[in-house]
């Protein structure tokens, strides 16, 4: 099938890339010009596993291609999937203005006659899509023909490919049987449940599956805080607790907090959303409490250890919200590195693909970028774990500990075993798990 994708950012490339790759011609528009002659060249903005190989593949195969004209893509496409930023707004609602430019081209570029399913797959507040449809008609020549459907997206950075290549379910919601027919077909390759709503519940699907996954996250740490209280291991309870299958194991790791650029921001609009509908959800303001009071704690820590922090030359290993990505938005690494600049902390960082954006993004310009994990430590007097790398837990812990001034190492992401710590001389702290015991 011909489908285009307007906003090549994360969802709308990895998304074109795994439809192409299924077999369909897939045109990627983005206005963003610069960006558009990159793409063409090869060069993927990103990184996220496994993507580049799959866009370069199916460029080749001529079954990608980019361009910045959305009369170009809707021309060529029955399906046309708007995936542009729907960015927070400082109240926490969401910035809609990106979405309804992007349907007032769209109605500018639709002939009479040539049907068009218009796809929001962006995540957006319940009732979108009827916004998107009615701005279609008002601005739209007579005669154009169209359906809006909603089909959430529900990739994880880091393993985005695979997400989209095996989803869990696929989520359409739609009101009009032709549109819905289509939309199927489109999906017949991934062979995956596929749950048909009308469009207001496909919505709010999308937003209530972030919010119960970031409060699943709140748990396990308030959890933590009372096995760091009463000498409880937190590791131990998420699988007591996980292997009842109601509850499940996963995202009950507890750490320093959520991050990245979906959970905080899906959160703030969720909770603006049930206040607009006149039905507050106040417990998602507790989710973003403890999230917060989780760096807070992690920070007291610290320095109830070195007491002062001011001119402490401490070893940050981590910058990006999560491993395997180089996204730094809203990263509790950067949120905690800025803590201890402002305390007058010397910071040392290390990131195996973060610092290149830590640069562009100048966010942390007081602190030191290292080539190495090891070089991050040298002389450091402490060292936090803030994102949970693979190639840390490989770091030799003998050179760790020569590299070091003094052995202290503070764990927000309960990467590495704390018996083994102990035993090779560290003072060792994590999250909810008691000091020294085999985890
Ligand atoms: C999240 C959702 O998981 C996706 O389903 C959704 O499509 C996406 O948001 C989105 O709305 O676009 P993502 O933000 O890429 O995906 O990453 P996650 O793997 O969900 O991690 C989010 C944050 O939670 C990270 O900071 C991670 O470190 C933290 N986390 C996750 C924990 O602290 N503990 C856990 O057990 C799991």
């Amino acid at each position: 099938m011909d489908l285009s994708i307007i906003g090549s950012g994360y969802v709308g490339l990895v998304s074109g890339a795994c439809f192409a790759e299924v077999g369909h011609t897939v045109v990627c528009v983005d206005n963003d010009l610069k960006k558009v002659e990159s793409l063409q060249a090869g060069h993927i903005p990103i990184y996220e596993p496994g993507l580049e190989e799959l866009v370069q593949r199916n460029v080749a195969s001529g079954r990608m291609r980019f361009t910045n004209s959305i009369a170009d893509g809707v021309d060529h496409s029955e399906v046309v999937f708007i995936a542009v930023p729907t960015p927070p707004q400082a109240d926490g609602s969401v910035d809609l203005s990106y979405i309804e430019r992007v349907a007032r081209e769209i109605s500018g570029v639709l002939k009479p006659g040539q049907y068009r399913v218009v796809v929001d797959k962006s995540t957006v507040p319940v009732k979108t899509g009827d916004k998107v449809s009615e701005t279609i008609k008002r601005y739209g020549s007579r005669g154009a023909e169209f359906d809006v459907v909603s089909n959430p997206e529900f990739l994880r950075e880091g393993c985005a490919v695979a997400d989209l290549m095996h989803p869990d379910r696929i989520v359409i919601g739609s009101k009009s049987d032709r549109a819905l027919a289509i939309m199927k077909k489109l999906y017949e390759p991934f062979m995956a449940p596929i749950l048909v709503t009308d469009i207001n519940s496909a919505e709010l699907i999308k937003h209530a599956a972030n919010s119960f996954l970031a409060l699943k996250i709140s748990y396990i740490n308030a959890v933590s805080a009372i096995c760091d209280a009463s000498g409880a291991d937190i590791e131990k309870v998420a699988d007591g607790i996980g292997m009842d299958r109601r509850i499940g194991r996963n995202f009950l790791n507890a750490g320093l907090g959520y991050g990245g650029s979906c959970f905080p921001k899906d959160l703030a609009a969720f909770i603006a959303i049930s206040e607009d509908l006149g039905v507050p959800f106040t417990l998602l303001k507790e989710v973003q409490r403890i999230n917060s009071s989780q760096r807070e704690r992690f920070l007291k820590g610290l320095r109830d250890t070195l007491w002062i922090l001011r001119d402490k030359k401490i070893a940050v290993w981590g910058l990006t919200f999560k491993p395997d990505t180089d996204d730094i938005r809203c990263s509790v690494a950067i949120d905690f590195i800025q803590d201890l600049l402002k305390e007058g902390a010397h910071v040392t960082a290390y990131d195996p693909k973060g610092m290149e954006n830590v640069a562009k993004f100048g966010l942390i310009p007081g602190a030191k970028m290292a080539a190495s994990p090891l070089e991050a430590a040298q002389g450091a007097e402490a060292l936090i774990i803030a994102t949970e790398w693979h190639e840390f837990g490989m770091v030799d812990l003998a050179h760790l500990k020569e590299a070091m001034h003094s052995p202290l190492v503070f764990d927000g992401r309960n990467l590495l075993d704390p018996a083994t710590m102990r035993r090779m001389g560290f003072h060792y702290r994590s999250i909810g798990r008691p000091e020294g015991q085999k985890s």
